[in-house]
Protein backbone atom coordinates (compact mmCIF):
# COMPACT_ATOMS: atom_id res chain seq x y z
CA UNK A 1 0.00 0.00 0.00
CA UNK A 2 2.53 2.63 0.86
CA UNK A 3 4.23 1.67 -2.49
CA UNK A 4 1.60 2.75 -4.13
CA UNK A 5 1.83 6.61 -3.78
CA UNK A 6 5.78 6.78 -3.99
CA UNK A 7 5.40 5.17 -7.09
CA UNK A 8 3.10 7.20 -8.59
CA UNK A 9 4.83 10.47 -7.14
CA UNK A 10 8.26 8.92 -8.62
CA UNK A 11 6.72 9.16 -12.14
CA UNK A 12 5.05 12.51 -11.79
CA UNK A 13 8.40 13.44 -11.12
CA UNK A 14 10.09 11.69 -14.14
CA UNK A 15 7.41 12.93 -16.62
CA UNK A 16 7.72 16.69 -15.80
CA UNK A 17 11.53 16.14 -15.91
CA UNK A 18 11.06 15.15 -19.41
CA UNK A 19 10.59 18.92 -19.87
CA UNK A 20 13.70 19.29 -18.17
CA UNK A 21 12.33 22.39 -16.78
CA UNK A 22 15.37 24.03 -13.86
CA UNK A 23 12.57 24.83 -11.58
CA UNK A 24 11.00 21.44 -11.28
CA UNK A 25 14.32 19.97 -11.30
CA UNK A 26 15.73 22.02 -8.25
CA UNK A 27 12.55 22.03 -6.22
CA UNK A 28 10.96 18.72 -7.43
CA UNK A 29 13.09 16.55 -5.29
CA UNK A 30 11.98 18.65 -2.22
CA UNK A 31 8.08 18.24 -3.14
CA UNK A 32 8.65 14.40 -3.33
CA UNK A 33 10.26 14.59 -0.05
CA UNK A 34 7.11 16.15 1.47
CA UNK A 35 4.95 14.85 -0.29
CA UNK A 36 6.30 11.25 1.13
CA UNK A 37 6.50 12.23 4.09
CA UNK A 38 3.37 13.93 4.22
CA UNK A 39 1.63 10.64 2.80
CA UNK A 40 4.24 8.37 5.37
CA UNK A 41 1.71 10.07 8.25
CA UNK A 42 -1.78 9.90 5.73
CA UNK A 43 -0.74 6.08 4.79
CA UNK A 44 0.77 5.21 8.10
CA UNK A 45 -1.83 3.34 9.78
CA UNK A 46 -2.36 1.05 6.70
CA UNK A 47 -1.20 -2.01 6.40
CA UNK A 48 1.90 -2.38 4.42
CA UNK A 49 1.24 -5.57 2.67
CA UNK A 50 -1.83 -5.45 0.62
CA UNK A 51 -1.49 -6.43 -2.98
CA UNK A 52 -4.20 -4.57 -5.14
CA UNK A 53 -3.96 -6.67 -8.22
CA UNK A 54 -5.26 -9.14 -6.40
CA UNK A 55 -9.13 -9.91 -6.46
CA UNK A 56 -11.18 -10.60 -3.57
CA UNK A 57 -11.58 -14.57 -4.24
CA UNK A 58 -8.35 -14.98 -4.97
CA UNK A 59 -7.03 -13.47 -1.94
CA UNK A 60 -8.70 -15.08 0.78
CA UNK A 61 -8.10 -18.32 -1.64
CA UNK A 62 -4.43 -17.64 -1.00
CA UNK A 63 -4.73 -16.78 2.32
CA UNK A 64 -6.42 -20.47 3.03
CA UNK A 65 -3.24 -22.07 1.49
CA UNK A 66 -0.62 -19.75 3.25
CA UNK A 67 -2.54 -20.25 6.81
CA UNK A 68 -2.27 -24.37 6.39
CA UNK A 69 1.25 -24.37 5.27
CA UNK A 70 2.46 -22.35 8.25
CA UNK A 71 0.28 -24.15 10.65
CA UNK A 72 2.06 -27.43 9.39
CA UNK A 73 5.19 -26.29 9.86
CA UNK A 74 4.29 -25.27 14.05
CA UNK A 75 3.64 -28.76 14.44
CA UNK A 76 6.22 -31.05 15.66
CA UNK A 77 9.08 -28.23 14.81
CA UNK A 78 12.61 -28.61 14.88
CA UNK A 79 13.85 -29.43 18.28
CA UNK A 80 10.40 -30.33 19.68
CA UNK A 81 8.91 -33.62 19.80
CA UNK A 82 6.47 -35.30 17.28
CA UNK A 83 2.83 -33.90 18.44
CA UNK A 84 4.04 -30.82 19.70
CA UNK A 85 1.95 -27.72 18.38
CA UNK A 86 3.92 -24.21 19.23
CA UNK A 87 1.48 -21.58 20.05
CA UNK A 88 3.46 -19.42 18.07
CA UNK A 89 7.58 -20.08 17.33
CA UNK A 90 8.13 -16.51 18.86
CA UNK A 91 11.09 -17.27 21.68
CA UNK A 92 10.70 -13.71 23.17
CA UNK A 93 8.47 -10.47 23.78
CA UNK A 94 6.66 -12.96 23.93
CA UNK A 95 8.24 -16.64 24.28
CA UNK A 96 5.31 -18.91 22.94
CA UNK A 97 7.26 -21.52 22.16
CA UNK A 98 5.11 -23.37 24.09
CA UNK A 99 2.46 -26.19 23.89
CA UNK A 100 -0.82 -25.33 24.69
CA UNK A 101 -3.34 -27.22 25.77
CA UNK A 102 -5.85 -25.64 24.28
CA UNK A 103 -4.42 -23.96 21.60
CA UNK A 104 -3.16 -27.28 20.52
CA UNK A 105 -6.66 -29.44 20.63
CA UNK A 106 -8.26 -26.47 18.69
CA UNK A 107 -5.94 -26.67 16.29
CA UNK A 108 -5.46 -29.89 15.87
CA UNK A 109 -9.16 -30.62 15.50
CA UNK A 110 -9.54 -27.96 12.62
CA UNK A 111 -6.55 -29.88 10.71
CA UNK A 112 -8.61 -32.77 11.76
CA UNK A 113 -11.68 -31.55 9.35
CA UNK A 114 -9.44 -29.80 7.08
CA UNK A 115 -6.73 -32.44 6.07
CA UNK A 116 -8.07 -34.54 2.79
CA UNK A 117 -5.05 -37.12 2.92
CA UNK A 118 -6.26 -39.57 5.59
CA UNK A 119 -2.93 -41.44 6.07
CA UNK A 120 -1.49 -37.50 7.03
CA UNK A 121 -4.48 -37.08 8.95
CA UNK A 122 -3.77 -39.64 10.60
CA UNK A 123 -0.69 -39.36 11.23
CA UNK A 124 -0.73 -35.99 12.93
CA UNK A 125 -3.45 -36.95 15.12
CA UNK A 126 -1.73 -40.12 16.63
CA UNK A 127 1.47 -38.02 17.20
CA UNK A 128 -0.97 -35.65 18.65
CA UNK A 129 -2.53 -38.14 21.10
CA UNK A 130 0.77 -39.32 22.25
CA UNK A 131 2.72 -36.37 23.41
CA UNK A 132 -0.88 -35.71 24.96
CA UNK A 133 -1.04 -38.74 26.87
CA UNK A 134 2.43 -37.98 27.90
CA UNK A 135 1.65 -34.74 28.90
CA UNK A 136 -1.53 -36.58 30.67
CA UNK A 137 1.13 -38.88 33.21
CA UNK A 138 3.57 -36.39 33.98
CA UNK A 139 4.04 -34.53 37.15
CA UNK A 140 1.42 -31.46 37.25
CA UNK A 141 1.21 -28.44 39.59
CA UNK A 142 -2.81 -28.83 38.41
CA UNK A 143 -3.39 -32.08 37.37
CA UNK A 144 -5.12 -32.08 33.72
CA UNK A 145 -5.83 -28.35 34.21
CA UNK A 146 -2.16 -27.84 33.64
CA UNK A 147 -2.08 -25.28 30.93
CA UNK A 148 0.99 -25.56 28.76
CA UNK A 149 4.32 -28.05 28.49
CA UNK A 150 7.41 -27.33 27.42
CA UNK A 151 9.26 -28.58 24.50
CA UNK A 152 10.99 -31.38 26.07
CA UNK A 153 7.74 -32.68 27.05
CA UNK A 154 7.86 -31.51 30.73
CA UNK A 155 5.33 -29.71 32.55
CA UNK A 156 5.81 -25.69 32.70
CA UNK A 157 6.10 -25.44 36.61
CA UNK A 158 6.74 -21.38 36.63
CA UNK A 159 4.18 -19.14 38.04
CA UNK A 160 1.36 -19.24 35.81
CA UNK A 161 -2.70 -18.61 35.84
CA UNK A 162 -3.41 -22.27 36.48
CA UNK A 163 -5.72 -24.28 36.21
CA UNK A 164 -7.20 -23.86 33.06
CA UNK A 165 -9.98 -26.33 32.95
CA UNK A 166 -11.27 -25.51 29.12
CA UNK A 167 -7.92 -27.28 27.79
CA UNK A 168 -8.61 -30.82 29.29
CA UNK A 169 -12.21 -30.67 27.46
CA UNK A 170 -10.92 -29.40 24.44
CA UNK A 171 -8.61 -32.11 24.15
CA UNK A 172 -11.08 -34.60 24.82
CA UNK A 173 -13.09 -33.12 21.51
CA UNK A 174 -10.08 -33.38 19.67
CA UNK A 175 -9.21 -36.82 20.61
CA UNK A 176 -13.34 -38.00 20.53
CA UNK A 177 -13.29 -36.92 16.76
CA UNK A 178 -10.27 -38.72 15.98
CA UNK A 179 -11.54 -41.99 17.82
CA UNK A 180 -14.88 -41.42 15.98
CA UNK A 181 -13.36 -41.30 12.83
CA UNK A 182 -10.62 -43.82 13.48
CA UNK A 183 -13.69 -46.35 14.40
CA UNK A 184 -14.73 -48.01 11.08
CA UNK A 185 -11.13 -47.94 9.61
CA UNK A 186 -9.28 -49.40 12.74
CA UNK A 187 -11.73 -50.21 15.67
CA UNK A 188 -8.99 -51.50 17.96
CA UNK A 189 -7.34 -48.45 17.59
CA UNK A 190 -10.18 -46.62 18.67
CA UNK A 191 -10.92 -48.31 21.29
CA UNK A 192 -7.18 -47.57 22.57
CA UNK A 193 -8.31 -44.06 23.06
CA UNK A 194 -11.32 -44.65 25.39
CA UNK A 195 -11.00 -47.44 27.90
CA UNK A 196 -13.75 -48.11 30.37
CA UNK A 197 -11.28 -48.82 33.60
CA UNK A 198 -10.85 -46.94 36.65
CA UNK A 199 -8.67 -45.45 37.66
CA UNK A 200 -8.95 -43.45 34.09
CA UNK A 201 -5.98 -44.90 32.12
CA UNK A 202 -6.76 -43.70 28.37
CA UNK A 203 -6.70 -40.17 26.47
CA UNK A 204 -10.39 -39.69 26.41
CA UNK A 205 -11.66 -40.76 29.83
CA UNK A 206 -8.71 -39.00 31.90
CA UNK A 207 -9.94 -35.80 30.59
CA UNK A 208 -13.61 -37.08 31.13
CA UNK A 209 -12.90 -38.04 34.47
CA UNK A 210 -11.54 -34.72 35.31
CA UNK A 211 -13.96 -32.58 33.65
CA UNK A 212 -16.71 -34.18 35.00
CA UNK A 213 -15.33 -34.16 38.83
CA UNK A 214 -14.04 -30.57 38.65
CA UNK A 215 -15.88 -28.54 36.57
CA UNK A 216 -17.78 -26.63 39.41
CA UNK A 217 -14.26 -25.73 41.09
CA UNK A 218 -13.00 -22.28 40.07
CA UNK A 219 -9.98 -22.21 37.46
CA UNK A 220 -8.68 -19.03 34.94
CA UNK A 221 -10.26 -18.20 31.55
CA UNK A 222 -9.11 -19.23 28.81
CA UNK A 223 -7.15 -15.57 28.45
CA UNK A 224 -5.23 -17.06 31.56
CA UNK A 225 -6.07 -13.75 33.21
CA UNK A 226 -9.39 -14.26 35.23
CA UNK A 227 -10.33 -17.01 38.14
CA UNK A 228 -14.00 -17.61 38.38
CA UNK A 229 -16.50 -19.25 36.48
CA UNK A 230 -16.38 -18.31 32.73
CA UNK A 231 -18.95 -19.16 30.13
CA UNK A 232 -16.71 -19.97 27.48
CA UNK A 233 -14.69 -23.04 29.48
CA UNK A 234 -18.44 -24.27 30.69
CA UNK A 235 -19.62 -24.72 27.17
CA UNK A 236 -16.45 -26.92 26.08
CA UNK A 237 -17.29 -28.46 29.54
CA UNK A 238 -20.93 -29.06 28.74
CA UNK A 239 -19.73 -30.15 25.40
CA UNK A 240 -17.36 -32.66 25.85
CA UNK A 241 -19.27 -34.45 28.45
CA UNK A 242 -22.05 -34.55 26.11
CA UNK A 243 -19.48 -36.20 23.26
CA UNK A 244 -18.17 -37.96 26.39
CA UNK A 245 -21.75 -39.99 27.35
CA UNK A 246 -22.08 -41.05 23.82
CA UNK A 247 -18.45 -42.62 23.33
CA UNK A 248 -18.22 -44.27 26.85
CA UNK A 249 -21.91 -45.60 25.78
CA UNK A 250 -20.76 -46.79 22.56
CA UNK A 251 -17.76 -48.02 23.69
CA UNK A 252 -18.97 -50.32 26.25
CA UNK A 253 -19.53 -48.04 29.29
CA UNK A 254 -22.82 -47.34 30.50
CA UNK A 255 -22.45 -46.53 33.92
CA UNK A 256 -19.93 -43.74 33.29
CA UNK A 257 -22.09 -42.66 29.98
CA UNK A 258 -24.84 -41.91 33.03
CA UNK A 259 -22.16 -40.28 34.86
CA UNK A 260 -20.99 -37.57 32.23
CA UNK A 261 -25.02 -37.33 30.95
CA UNK A 262 -25.66 -35.99 34.47
CA UNK A 263 -23.13 -33.49 35.37
CA UNK A 264 -23.56 -32.09 31.23
CA UNK A 265 -27.18 -31.78 32.51
CA UNK A 266 -25.87 -29.83 35.73
CA UNK A 267 -24.12 -27.56 34.08
CA UNK A 268 -26.79 -26.89 31.56
CA UNK A 269 -29.18 -25.77 34.41
CA UNK A 270 -26.88 -23.24 35.77
CA UNK A 271 -25.92 -21.86 31.85
CA UNK A 272 -28.82 -19.07 32.42
CA UNK A 273 -26.26 -17.05 35.59
CA UNK A 274 -24.39 -15.90 32.82
CA UNK A 275 -27.33 -14.16 31.02
CA UNK A 276 -27.86 -10.81 32.09
CA UNK A 277 -31.73 -9.76 31.73
CA UNK A 278 -30.31 -5.45 32.62
CA UNK A 279 -27.63 -5.49 30.27
CA UNK A 280 -29.20 -7.86 27.64
CA UNK A 281 -26.08 -9.60 27.06
CA UNK A 282 -23.98 -12.82 28.10
CA UNK A 283 -21.41 -12.28 30.79
CA UNK A 284 -18.23 -13.97 30.29
CA UNK A 285 -17.32 -14.57 33.82
CA UNK A 286 -19.12 -14.74 36.86
CA UNK A 287 -18.26 -15.48 40.75
CA UNK A 288 -14.86 -13.70 40.48
CA UNK A 289 -12.42 -15.64 42.82
CA UNK A 290 -9.31 -13.55 41.52
CA UNK A 291 -7.15 -12.29 38.52
CA UNK A 292 -7.37 -9.08 36.54
CA UNK A 293 -10.27 -6.64 37.53
CA UNK A 294 -10.64 -4.16 34.52
CA UNK A 295 -13.26 -6.08 32.64
CA UNK A 296 -16.52 -3.82 34.26
CA UNK A 297 -18.04 -4.14 30.82
CA UNK A 298 -18.67 -7.84 30.67
CA UNK A 299 -18.16 -8.44 27.30
CA UNK A 300 -15.89 -10.70 25.45
CA UNK A 301 -15.27 -12.09 22.36
CA UNK A 302 -14.79 -15.70 23.64
CA UNK A 303 -18.72 -15.89 24.02
CA UNK A 304 -18.49 -15.88 20.15
CA UNK A 305 -16.33 -18.59 20.05
CA UNK A 306 -18.12 -20.81 22.89
CA UNK A 307 -21.51 -20.45 20.57
CA UNK A 308 -19.77 -22.86 18.14
CA UNK A 309 -19.91 -25.81 20.68
CA UNK A 310 -23.61 -25.57 20.39
CA UNK A 311 -25.95 -27.23 17.64
CA UNK A 312 -27.81 -24.40 15.88
CA UNK A 313 -31.14 -23.67 17.36
CA UNK A 314 -29.89 -25.02 21.12
CA UNK A 315 -29.74 -22.67 24.06
CA UNK A 316 -26.22 -20.99 23.60
CA UNK A 317 -25.77 -21.77 19.92
CA UNK A 318 -24.49 -19.00 17.37
CA UNK A 319 -28.28 -18.18 16.64
CA UNK A 320 -29.55 -17.93 20.05
CA UNK A 321 -30.85 -14.18 20.35
CA UNK A 322 -28.70 -13.59 23.71
CA UNK A 323 -25.68 -14.45 22.18
CA UNK A 324 -26.61 -12.33 18.92
CA UNK A 325 -27.22 -9.08 21.16
CA UNK A 326 -24.07 -10.16 22.84
CA UNK A 327 -22.40 -10.08 19.28
CA UNK A 328 -23.84 -6.96 18.19
CA UNK A 329 -22.68 -4.88 21.07
CA UNK A 330 -19.09 -6.64 20.75
CA UNK A 331 -19.23 -5.30 17.21
CA UNK A 332 -20.01 -1.95 18.35
CA UNK A 333 -17.87 -1.62 21.29
CA UNK A 334 -14.53 -2.57 19.26
CA UNK A 335 -15.74 -0.27 16.50
CA UNK A 336 -15.47 2.44 18.22
CA UNK A 337 -12.13 1.37 20.44
CA UNK A 338 -9.80 0.73 17.34
CA UNK A 339 -8.95 3.99 15.29
CA UNK A 340 -8.23 1.24 12.79
CA UNK A 341 -12.26 0.84 12.02
CA UNK A 342 -12.93 4.41 11.01
CA UNK A 343 -11.78 3.49 7.52
CA UNK A 344 -14.05 1.07 6.37
CA UNK A 345 -13.36 1.45 2.35
CA UNK A 346 -9.44 1.36 2.18
CA UNK A 347 -9.41 -2.00 0.23
CA UNK A 348 -12.41 -1.91 -1.51
CA UNK A 349 -11.11 1.70 -2.85
CA UNK A 350 -8.16 0.34 -4.50
CA UNK A 351 -9.50 -2.92 -5.60
CA UNK A 352 -13.45 -3.24 -5.97
CA UNK A 353 -14.13 -6.83 -5.81
CA UNK A 354 -13.01 -6.61 -2.32
CA UNK A 355 -15.76 -6.03 0.31
CA UNK A 356 -15.86 -3.22 3.34
CA UNK A 357 -13.65 -4.29 6.15
CA UNK A 358 -15.58 -5.23 8.72
CA UNK A 359 -14.90 -4.19 12.32
CA UNK A 360 -11.31 -5.50 13.94
CA UNK A 361 -12.54 -7.95 16.76
CA UNK A 362 -10.09 -8.39 20.16
CA UNK A 363 -10.44 -10.59 23.19
CA UNK A 364 -12.29 -7.61 25.53
CA UNK A 365 -12.73 -3.71 25.48
CA UNK A 366 -11.02 -3.29 28.89
CA UNK A 367 -7.46 -5.40 27.69
CA UNK A 368 -4.65 -3.90 27.81
CA UNK A 369 -2.16 -7.04 26.67
CA UNK A 370 -0.02 -5.45 24.41
CA UNK A 371 -1.74 -2.76 24.70
CA UNK A 372 -5.06 -3.72 24.39
CA UNK A 373 -5.21 -4.70 20.42
CA UNK A 374 -7.26 -5.95 17.92
CA UNK A 375 -7.00 -10.33 17.02
CA UNK A 376 -6.66 -12.15 13.77
CA UNK A 377 -7.92 -15.08 15.15
CA UNK A 378 -11.30 -13.30 16.65
CA UNK A 379 -12.00 -11.47 13.64
CA UNK A 380 -11.86 -14.72 11.63
CA UNK A 381 -14.05 -16.23 14.51
CA UNK A 382 -16.71 -13.31 13.93
CA UNK A 383 -16.82 -14.36 10.37
CA UNK A 384 -17.08 -17.82 10.93
CA UNK A 385 -20.09 -16.55 13.49
CA UNK A 386 -21.76 -15.27 10.21
CA UNK A 387 -21.24 -18.10 7.96
CA UNK A 388 -22.81 -20.23 10.58
CA UNK A 389 -25.28 -18.64 10.74
CA UNK A 390 -26.32 -17.88 7.00
CA UNK A 391 -25.56 -22.11 6.63
CA UNK A 392 -28.39 -22.51 8.97
CA UNK A 393 -30.61 -20.06 7.29
CA UNK A 394 -30.04 -21.95 4.32
CA UNK A 395 -31.28 -24.91 5.97
CA UNK A 396 -34.46 -23.87 6.99
CA UNK A 397 -37.89 -22.73 5.21
CA UNK A 398 -37.66 -20.09 7.15
CA UNK A 399 -35.04 -18.10 5.49
CA UNK A 400 -35.18 -14.97 7.23
CA UNK A 401 -35.01 -14.60 11.08
CA UNK A 402 -37.51 -13.08 12.97
CA UNK A 403 -35.96 -11.38 15.85
CA UNK A 404 -38.26 -11.65 19.00
CA UNK A 405 -35.89 -9.23 20.94
CA UNK A 406 -36.93 -5.56 19.64
CA UNK A 407 -33.33 -4.54 20.74
CA UNK A 408 -31.52 -7.14 18.75
CA UNK A 409 -33.69 -5.80 15.86
CA UNK A 410 -32.90 -2.31 15.68
CA UNK A 411 -29.00 -3.10 16.79
CA UNK A 412 -28.47 -5.71 13.56
CA UNK A 413 -30.13 -3.66 11.03
CA UNK A 414 -26.93 -1.40 11.92
CA UNK A 415 -24.67 -4.31 10.45
CA UNK A 416 -27.14 -6.08 8.59
CA UNK A 417 -29.22 -5.22 5.43
CA UNK A 418 -31.71 -8.03 5.75
CA UNK A 419 -31.67 -11.07 8.18
CA UNK A 420 -31.25 -13.57 5.34
CA UNK A 421 -28.53 -15.81 4.66
CA UNK A 422 -26.66 -13.63 1.53
CA UNK A 423 -26.96 -10.80 4.27
CA UNK A 424 -24.91 -13.03 6.92
CA UNK A 425 -22.30 -14.33 3.75
CA UNK A 426 -21.65 -10.43 3.32
CA UNK A 427 -21.04 -9.25 6.58
CA UNK A 428 -18.81 -13.11 7.29
CA UNK A 429 -16.98 -11.57 4.03
CA UNK A 430 -16.42 -8.33 5.46
CA UNK A 431 -14.67 -9.87 9.33
CA UNK A 432 -12.54 -12.54 6.77
CA UNK A 433 -11.29 -9.04 4.78
CA UNK A 434 -10.57 -7.89 7.96
CA UNK A 435 -8.27 -10.40 8.77
CA UNK A 436 -6.82 -10.50 5.75
CA UNK A 437 -5.86 -7.12 5.02
CA UNK A 438 -3.73 -7.08 8.25
CA UNK A 439 -1.62 -9.97 7.14
CA UNK A 440 1.67 -10.09 6.09
CA UNK A 441 2.45 -9.81 2.41
CA UNK A 442 2.90 -13.67 2.22
CA UNK A 443 -0.26 -14.54 4.37
CA UNK A 444 1.77 -14.08 8.03
CA UNK A 445 -1.14 -13.59 11.02
CA UNK A 446 0.25 -12.90 13.97
CA UNK A 447 -1.67 -13.14 17.63
CA UNK A 448 -2.96 -9.44 17.01
CA UNK A 449 -2.74 -6.36 14.99
CA UNK A 450 -2.25 -2.28 16.03
CA UNK A 451 -5.46 -0.85 16.18
CA UNK A 452 -3.44 2.54 14.63
CA UNK A 453 -1.66 1.01 11.93
CA UNK A 454 -2.72 -2.18 11.28
CA UNK A 455 0.42 -4.17 11.25
CA UNK A 456 0.54 -7.21 12.71
CA UNK A 457 2.25 -7.76 16.77
CA UNK A 458 2.81 -9.74 19.70
CA UNK A 459 4.12 -13.67 18.52
CA UNK A 460 3.83 -13.77 14.95
CA UNK A 461 2.57 -16.90 13.24
CA UNK A 462 0.45 -17.88 16.13
CA UNK A 463 -1.14 -21.15 14.87
CA UNK A 464 -4.54 -20.41 16.27
CA UNK A 465 -4.27 -17.68 13.85
CA UNK A 466 -4.25 -19.79 10.92
CA UNK A 467 -6.21 -22.23 12.46
CA UNK A 468 -9.63 -19.64 13.08
CA UNK A 469 -8.76 -18.82 9.03
CA UNK A 470 -9.23 -22.18 7.88
CA UNK A 471 -11.93 -23.14 10.52
CA UNK A 472 -13.82 -19.84 9.46
CA UNK A 473 -13.22 -20.70 5.36
CA UNK A 474 -14.86 -24.19 6.27
CA UNK A 475 -18.01 -23.02 6.73
CA UNK A 476 -17.70 -20.60 4.25
CA UNK A 477 -17.51 -23.63 1.72
CA UNK A 478 -20.55 -24.58 2.87
CA UNK A 479 -22.82 -21.49 1.55
C1 LIG B 1 0.01 -13.90 29.30
C2 LIG B 1 -1.27 -14.51 28.85
O1 LIG B 1 -1.02 -15.50 27.93
C3 LIG B 1 -2.18 -13.47 28.26
O2 LIG B 1 -3.41 -14.04 27.90
C4 LIG B 1 -2.40 -12.40 29.26
O3 LIG B 1 -3.23 -11.43 28.72
C5 LIG B 1 -1.07 -11.83 29.70
N1 LIG B 1 -0.21 -12.87 30.23
C6 LIG B 1 -1.24 -10.73 30.71
O4 LIG B 1 -1.80 -11.22 31.89
C1 LIG C 1 -2.52 -15.91 25.17
C2 LIG C 1 -3.96 -16.20 25.00
O1 LIG C 1 -4.68 -15.34 25.84
C3 LIG C 1 -4.25 -17.64 25.34
O2 LIG C 1 -5.58 -17.91 25.06
C4 LIG C 1 -3.37 -18.57 24.54
O3 LIG C 1 -3.59 -19.87 24.97
C5 LIG C 1 -1.92 -18.19 24.69
N1 LIG C 1 -1.72 -16.82 24.42
C6 LIG C 1 -1.05 -19.01 23.73
O4 LIG C 1 -1.40 -18.73 22.41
Amino acid sequence: MSFSLPYELISLYTDLNLKSNFYWDVTMPFVIKFLSVLSFFIFSHLSFSFDQSVDFETAIKRQENYSYAYLKKNISPPGTQPGFVVASPSTRDPDYFFHWVRDAALVMDVLQAYEKNQIKRDQYLQNYVKLESSHQKKNKLTDQGEPKFLKNGEAFFGPWGRPQNDGPALRALTNIHFAKSLYDRNRAAAEQLYRPELPANSPIKIDLEYVSHQWANPDFDLWEEVKGTHFFTRIVQLKSLKEGAMIAKKWGDPEAAKWYATQQNKILEQMIQFWSEDQKQVFSTIKQVGGRTEKVSHLDASIILASFFREPKESWSFNDERIMLTFFKLIDVFKKLYPINKDSLVAQKLNPTWPELGVAIGRYPEDVYFGGQPWYLLTSTFAEFCYRNANALNKTSQRTINFKDSNLKLISQKYLKDLNAPSWKKLGDEFLARSIFHAGAAGEMAEQFDKESGSPLSAVHLSWSYAAYLSAMNWRKKL
